[in-house]
């Protein structure tokens, strides 16, 4: 198992094709995706997604059970690449324990590692969950936006210089 990085409770490590039916299971749960699009109901795109992914992703696997919870992504940003972007999703039975913020302080010690001047994060201005992660890990809210021109978001910033 290609391991990239362990937290004090989590194994980030690189996705298995067998991670399809996890991730298919995630992206189905209504909660989860409340400011992603909604569920996806077709376990096939999730498959897909696994298979066919940009590079950046990674499993988390909680260390005492072996079980996965989630991804975290820090991969270059679309517009200005040269910046790296945090992401994350987890499922349900996983939130409140702190796991997104464990995670995201370890990527944003890689990003320094790999001498990035700075990570960005958006996030649906309602998403209170994941800014209050932005917010956690020293991110700083530098601006609102219309996400596709139409959807209230919120764009976070740490530099690492
Ligand atoms: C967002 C998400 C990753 C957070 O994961 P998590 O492991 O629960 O996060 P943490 O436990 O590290 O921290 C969550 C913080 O947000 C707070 N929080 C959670 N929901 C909240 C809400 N509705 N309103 C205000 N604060 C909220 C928690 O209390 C906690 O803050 P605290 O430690 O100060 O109490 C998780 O809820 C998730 O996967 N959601 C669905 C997918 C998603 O929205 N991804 C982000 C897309 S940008």
């Amino acid at each position: 198992m290609a391991v990239f990085r362990e937290t004090a409770r989590l194994r980030l490590r690189d996705f298995r094709s067998e991670d399809g039916a996890f991730i298919a299971r995630m992206n189905s749960d209504p909660e989860v995706m409340t400011f992603l699009g909604g569920p996806m109901t077709d376990p096939q795109q999730s498959f897909d997604w696994v298979e066919r992914r940009p590079p950046g992703f990674w499993i988390a696997d909680v260390l005492a059970t072996g079980e996965p919870i989630g991804w975290f992504h820090l991969r270059p940003e679309r517009q200005e690449p040269f910046q790296l972007e945090l992401g994350y999703r987890l499922i349900r039975s996983a939130w409140g324990q702190g796991f997104a913020t464990e995670a995201s302080l370890a990527l944003l010690e890689v990003a320094r590692e790999w001498g990035s001047p700075r990570v960005v994060a958006t996030t649906d201005a309602l998403n209170l969950g994941s800014r209050r992660v932005m917010e956690k890990v020293g991110m700083r809210h530098t601006a609102d936006f219309l996400y596709d021109g139409k959807l209230p978001s919120a764009r976070y910033e740490i530099e690492l210089g």
